[in-house]
């Protein structure tokens, strides 16, 4: 059966974290994969997540399955945390949360709920997205379409061809959108544009499918919901991934959670009882200790502010870094107009190099980036920009 199979390309992503681990140059640079990474490289521990841990291991009586939809906690702390605990779509009990494992997790059982409530649907992506979304969200056997977002290099998004695109998309369909720090390219809807966006879906019917996974990391965590908490506002279903990896380093506990927010409080129950026979049909339930960390830190005010403080030093620094970087470029004379770096968002942000240009920069620099030169601006520090800004210089001078 399984002799036909040939052996299939790594992931773009993934792939490079396998040859970025083979390269022991002295000066190797990683700006591969979206993990967090402080002044020395490593993705340290939160304090709070260390704290949060040890009482969670503490006041644990039991090991007994937990269901599908993942501990109360959990569930209505990062409800409130998304959508805000005063919401009017929070009093109205119009969401229902439950725990997935990861992001990615909640991506695909929210991908199968919307193969159930609408068979033919077509889930429109931006150009670019996050290269996993198509497996994710197509494997769950949606169609895929994609709308104009973001040129590689440009500074801004292509608002007006993005809502174009969208003006054909109705009743039935998905547009698929990132809350915020827009992974790979960094650039954001403002909060005009996610206005204009829910007149738009409000008028064609469109679903809005918003992956929230870098909460924290962009402006703050309010204003990093703002897009969420819009729409939920002012239409009536909504559905919203988000990821726990990012804002609470908690990468490979695999935390995320799925919300989705009906017309009614019936219609969320009913949807919730289709969401969790999804999750029982596929991996029956998540695993509890990374949502139990969660739900330990959103649920006690000090450990809270302490988790909030943390986060706050890790968005400031990449927020530093994005404007170190636009000056060290600057300081090699070279004639790329970068500034657009330091207006730009999250981890991410495209330098707009070519595909030689890049591999250039491993083969030569051992400096490790996406392909399409997306780089993780956590993965810059101190020690390593003035070596980064001149190996960029000697690329685009060469
Ligand atoms: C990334 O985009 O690098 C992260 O979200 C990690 C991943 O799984 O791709």
């Amino acid at each position: 059966m399984f002799s036909s199979l040939n052996a299939l390309a790594p992931d773009p992503i993934l792939g490079l974290i396998a040859l970025a681990n083979k390269d022991h140059s002295p000066n190797k640079v990683d700006l591969g994969v979206g993990v967090y990474k402080d002044e020395t490289g490593a993705t340290p521990i939160m304090a709070a997540v260390k704290i949060a841990e040890h009482n969670c291991a503490e006041k644990e009586l039991t090991k007994a399955y937990i269901g599908p939809a993942g501990p109360a906690e959990f569930n209505t702390g990062i409800r409130d945390l998304i959508f805000g605990a005063q919401h009017s779509a929070l009093q109205a009990e119009r969401v229902r949360t439950v725990l997935t494992p990861g992001g990615c997790g909640a991506l695909r059982v929210g991908a199968e709920f919307l193969k159930r409530c609408s068979d033919d649907a077509t889930v429109w992506v931006s150009d670019p997205t996050w290269a996993n979304h198509l497996p994710l969200l197509g494997n769950a056997g949606l169609k895929l379409a994609e709308y104009p977002y973001y040129e590689a290099g440009s500074d801004g998004i292509k608002f007006d061809e993005m809502m174009s695109a969208l003006a054909n998309v109705g009743r039935g369909d998905i547009v698929l959108l990132h809350g915020c720090c827009h992974n790979p390219c960094g650039a954001d809807l403002s909060e005009k544009q996610w206005r204009e966006l829910t007149v738009l879906a409000a008028k064609n019917g469109f679903l809005p499918f918003i992956d929230l996974a870098y909460q924290g990391f962009g402006r703050g965590l309010d204003e990093d919901a703002y897009g969420i908490r819009y729409m939920a506002e002012h239409l009536p279903e909504l559905l919203v991934a988000s990821s726990c990896s990012k804002n609470f380093g908690l990468y490979r506990e695999r935390v995320g959670s799925l919300s989705i927010l009906g017309d009614n409080a019936t219609q969320a129950d009913a949807s919730l009882t289709h969401i969790n026979n999804v999750v029982r049909g596929n991996y029956s339930m998540p695993p509890s200790h990374g949502g139990a960390i969660v739900g330990e830190i959103l649920g006690a005010p000090v450990l809270h502010q302490n988790w909030e403080d943390e986060l706050t030093a890790m968005r400031s620094r990449i927020n530093q870094l994005r404007v170190l970087l636009v000056d060290k470029l600057n300081g090699q004379g070279v004639d790329t107009d970068f500034s657009f770096i330091a207006r730009q968002h999250g981890m991410f942000s495209f330098l707009g190099l070519s595909g030689t240009q890049v591999d250039q920069l491993r083969e030569q620099f051992s400096i490790y980036m996406v392909g399409s030169s997306r780089v993780n601006i956590a993965g810059i520090s101190q020690v390593n920009i003035d070596y980064l800004a001149q190996s960029i210089a000697a690329v685009l001078k060469s």
